[in-house]
């Protein structure tokens, strides 16, 4: 639903100890795997963003009891299977929701019809499609394998599948799948990505092995899985962290802490770059929670200079290249992002905006094919020009990084759509209200 413009002044330093909200990746997975097990499963953290709120929807839709009992307080009421839903099961603007659901929901003998808003309409389905159907799975998509689409399990039988792409989305659609499939199903990964659904099945009383060879990553799923329902607590969103933080080291004067972030090691490629970077990054009282690491961030405004991110990094920060490109313009020197053209096929074409969105803002930005650079000018942390109207194409992370930017640059940056902002991070804006920041 496209909201009124939303705008970002550069003003105060930016100072504080905030929470953000739960992680959106274990969000939609508790509430899969909670409908998937048999008996009570009880989350606490939900991110009750808009793209978890569907998949939530989702899981009643297949037969699940889902209630919220509580701020971030959730109980699911599995019935250690799927039955077929008598409506459309509709994904809004989630990725991860659609493409686990239809992995979930193939391994049994229902048929189910999937769509969503406008961006996710677009997305290609065929990298989940391919895989369950060599599975056994049937579908009938639009053109191009895009939603709206109906598919229906019966008969599965577990494949050997080497993932064409990094795609923790791709992974999980087949572990899933083999659930509830024929004899085993294992999943190569060349680069190791996000690894919570291999974690949560375990949690879940799941079997998954996994070992590190020359091919990369194996992760076997052995026959006949019975889950059942466990207390899941949701660490706070590295994705979400990143946007205080970066507006942290980009404004001057400022300290900001996030507290309770996950720190799983496929996820936390932003943090890494940012160090190299020169950013004033430090992680205190490391723990465990919920069956991951968690810590608490402090970012200190830096001056920051530009580097070479590392293709083979891009898996465990393929969120976080707009936000880190907005650090970037601040920069003494380039960056250059390489290896990320999985960036185009996410909510939105993410390096065509950011490339259309910093120029808008002053900064120069070289577009390739698969990446992008950025040249942050003028030595030294320098003020980017901002003065600008973005287009977000209803992509949540192209706004809050650009309002972001907004921040710290000479004068106001103004976003369409920041109703999306939701899908992923609610809050956003009140929480950078708090900690200084002159959004509205
Ligand atoms: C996600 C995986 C990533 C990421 C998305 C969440 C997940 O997508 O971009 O926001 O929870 O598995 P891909 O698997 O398509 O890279």
């Amino acid at each position: 639903m496209p909201t009124a413009a939303l705008s970002a002044r550069p003003g105060a330093a930016l100072r504080g100890r905030i929470r953000v909200p739960g992680d959106k990746s274990i969000s939609h997975r508790a509430l899969i795997l909670g409908a998937l097990a048999r008996g009570r499963t009880t989350v606490e953290g939900l991110l009750e963003g808009d793209d978890v709120l569907a998949t939530a929807r989702a899981m009643q839709a297949f037969g699940a009891r889902v209630e919220r009992t509580g701020e971030g307080a959730w109980t699911i009421d599995g019935q250690g299977g799927f039955i077929e839903p008598d409506q459309v099961i509709d994904c809004g603007n989630a990725g991860t929701g659609v493409r686990l659901i239809m992995g979930a929901a193939a391994g049994f003998p229902i048929a189910a019809t999937y769509t969503g808003d406008a961006s996710l309409r677009k997305r290609p389905m065929a990298r989940v499609l391919t895989p369950l159907g060599q599975m056994g799975a049937v579908w009938l998509s639009r053109e191009g394998e895009r939603l709206p689409l109906t598919l229906r399990g019966a008969g599965m039988q577990g494949i050997r599948y080497v993932l064409p792409m990094a795609s923790a989305q791709v992974k999980s659609a087949v572990l899933l799948a083999g659930l509830n499939a024929d004899g085993d199903t294992v999943v190569v990964e060349p680069e190791a990505t996000r690894d919570h659904t291999e974690r949560m099945l375990r949690a879940f009383g799941g079997v998954v092995e996994v070992s590190d060879g020359p091919e990369g990553r194996t992760i076997r799923l052995p026959e006949g899985q019975t889950l059942a329902g466990c207390h899941v607590a949701v660490p706070g969103d590295p994705s979400s962290a990143a946007f205080p933080l970066v507006a942290a080291l980009i404004t001057p004067g400022s300290e900001v802490t996030v507290e309770g972030v996950m720190l799983n090691a496929t996820r936390t490629g932003l943090f890494d770059t940012l160090v190299e970077m020169g950013g004033d990054l430090t992680i205190s009282n490391r723990r465990q929670a919920g069956g991951e690491e968690v810590g608490d961030i402090t970012a200190r405004y830096s001056p920051l200079k530009g580097v070479v991110v590392p293709p083979e990094r891009a898996p465990s920060m393929i969120d976080e290249y707009p936000i880190l490109a907005v650090a970037a313009a601040f920069a003494s020197g380039s960056t250059v992002m390489r290896g990320v053209g999985e960036m185009r096929v996410k909510e939105s074409d993410r390096i065509a905006l950011m490339a259309n969105g910093l120029a808008a803002c002053g900064v120069g930005v070289e577009e390739e094919p698969e990446g992008f650079t950025v040249v942050g000018t003028q030595g030294g942390n320098h003020p980017v020009q901002g003065k600008a109207h973005v287009v977000t194409h209803g992509d949540h992370r192209i706004a809050m990084s650009h309002l972001v930017l907004g921040l710290a640059a000479d004068g106001e940056v103004e976003v369409d759509e920041p109703g999306m902002i939701a899908t992923s991070f609610p809050g956003f804006v009140e929480l950078m209200r708090g900690l200084g920041g002159d959004i509205g």
